[in-house]
């Protein structure tokens, strides 16, 4: 399946099975905002206990907080964001739409690499086994030709975004012949800065109101407590505070269903550390990150690192996890060595001292950060890419199954009794009284056995229990495992011990250690 399709099938399959919904849909829908549904909401919550446990349960050193959405505005001043945290956008005169022009740089770009890859795919199909793919690339003069034009776009337009030279992001656009997709002409306005923070007001009346931000990023809430924390938690360096909240973006352009979302979820840790030793422990946060990621059994060839040429002014040190989305490699999270930019800054802007003594030196500093800051919604959205699966059976049948890590899934066993009588239902739900206080158990008695089993599959649901008549007389009931869609019998009294190891969040934790 091409893998554009994969992305259009996980889009209506999470609406279908209630994992995601667009917000406010019977008014039309609310642009780049959504909401997860009942099905969502439990892979979300598994995601962010895997996260949280995965930090605070086992490191000894890192505890959380759960800090406002709403904070005072200067540390938005300090922070940079109310000056820096701008995108530059351009609007077409003739269709009155508005657009990122680091964005339509951007895919101008990628239709360079388009047409690369489609002239590699082509030789590829005609010289067969033969066919050595990097002379090809170094040697055929039409690949050659537009991969010079490639390069030479990819460092104007870096040129222009390090110095953030509007008028030639403009000319870049007009050099190109970058058209609007809606109106088809060229006929574009200047590029403007435009800042991606919500405000609102904040009192009762328009005289002592405040302008108030939405928060852009869950890590300000963290310097802002590091002092609170730090000393009533009797924290030594090195040390982390770890966050899981909403933050909100006026995404310009908003694509992909909740890849850029305008509110979303992070999660985030600031690690403090003695100013000296960051790039060690940024080298440490990499790799343990990277092991979290390729803990759920994904495939190592689907990460990679993406590091930074071009550091922000407060930064020594920068990379990106990034995971293949069907629409290519994409930014999941990022691993920032922060210095200590944020922690000066608050110090001078609120004028209070932000520092650490350091009992074994003898002397006060202010420590520097590493931080690790991932989206949520980012997350979910590359376990259901991986998961989603269309399987042709034996039968000629296709099943859609969603191979989802167990600890993810958001149903962790489905009962069902064979019929709906004859005390099968009720020795069901006996089942499940007894097993729902360890994991989450749905009970199914609707339709044939077969497509309950489908229905279990499609929401990613690793096993089923199914009750017959022989249940009643020995205890006994057919489990059936979603991968394998392998069938055995087993006694109830063991069904928890059998389950209950592979779907926990401990046990990805476990596997994590080892
Ligand atoms: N505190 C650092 C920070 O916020 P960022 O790279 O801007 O860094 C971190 O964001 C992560 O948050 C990203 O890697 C991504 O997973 C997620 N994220 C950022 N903007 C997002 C958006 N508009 N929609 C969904 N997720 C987003």
């Amino acid at each position: 399946m091409a893998q554009e399709d994969v992305f259009k099938k996980v889009v209506s399959h999470c609406k279908e099975y209630g994992f995601v919904f667009p917000s406010s849909e019977i008014y039309d829908g609310l642009g780049a905002v959504y909401d997860y549904g009942q099905n969502g909401v439990e892979l979300k919550n598994n995601i962010k206990q895997y996260w949280w446990q995965s930090m605070v349960l086992m490191h000894e050193n890192i505890v959380g907080i759960d800090s406002s959405v709403f904070m005072h505005p200067t540390i938005w001043k300090a922070s940079g964001h109310v000056d820096a945290f701008n995108d530059p956008l351009i609007d077409n005169r003739d269709s009155k739409k508005r657009y990122r022009a680091d964005v339509l740089i951007e895919d101008q770009i990628a239709k360079y690499d388009e047409k690369i890859e489609k002239e590699v795919a082509k030789a590829r199909k005609r010289f067969g086994e033969a066919f050595d793919e990097a002379k090809y690339r170094e040697t055929s003069p039409r690949v050659l030709e537009e991969t010079q034009k490639r390069d030479a776009l990819h460092q104007r337009y870096s040129d222009a975004m390090n110095k953030m030279d509007l008028e030639e992001l403009r000319q870049i656009i007009l050099d190109e012949q970058i058209v609007c997709p809606i109106s088809g002409t060229r006929n574009w306005t200047e590029v403007r800065q435009f800042n991606l923070m919500f405000k609102t007001e904040m009192g009762s009346t328009a005289d002592a109101s405040m302008t108030i931000y939405l928060r852009p990023e869950t890590a300000q809430g963290i310097f802002v407590n590091y002092l609170n924390v730090q000393k009533t938690g009797r924290m030594k360096i090195p040390f982390g505070i770890a966050q899981i909240g909403k933050a909100f973006r006026n995404e310009i352009v908003a694509r992909q269903f909740i890849f850029r979302m305008r509110e979303f979820e992070q999660m985030e840790m600031q690690f403090f550390i003695k100013p000296g030793t960051e790039l060690d422990w940024f080298k440490q946060w990499k790799q343990t990150r990277m092991a979290w990621h390729q803990n759920l059994g994904f495939g190592a060839e689907n990460y990679r690192f993406h590091d930074h040429e071009k550091l922000a002014h407060y930064a020594n040190a920068a990379t990106d996890i990034e995971f293949k989305m069907p629409f290519g490699f994409k930014e999941v999270e990022g691993i920032h060595s922060r210095t200590d930019f944020d922690l000066s800054q608050h110090e001078k802007f609120s004028g209070k001292q932000i520092k650490y003594y350091d009992p074994e030196l003898g002397e006060s500093y202010t420590p520097y950060v590493i931080e690790t800051s991932i989206g949520v919604d980012r997350m979910f959205l590359s376990v259901m890419c991986h998961s989603y699966c269309e399987e042709q059976l034996e039968n000629g049948e296709t099943r859609v199954v969603l191979r989802l890590p167990a600890a993810l899934a958001p149903v962790k066993l489905a009962v069902m009794p064979l019929v709906k009588k004859e005390g099968l239902p009720e020795k069901a739900r006996q089942i499940i009284d007894d097993l729902k206080f360890h994991f989450n158990c749905q009970y199914d008695e609707k339709d044939s056995i077969g497509k309950r089993y489908r229905r279990q599959d499609a929401i990613g649901t690793p096993y089923c229990v199914t009750v017959d008549f022989d249940t009643l007389q020995d205890d006994t009931v057919t489990l059936r495992m979603r991968d394998t869609m392998e069938q055995r019998r087993v006694k109830i009294s063991e069904l928890r011990s059998i389950i209950e190891d592979e779907v926990t969040i401990t046990s990805l934790l476990k596997k994590l250690k080892q």
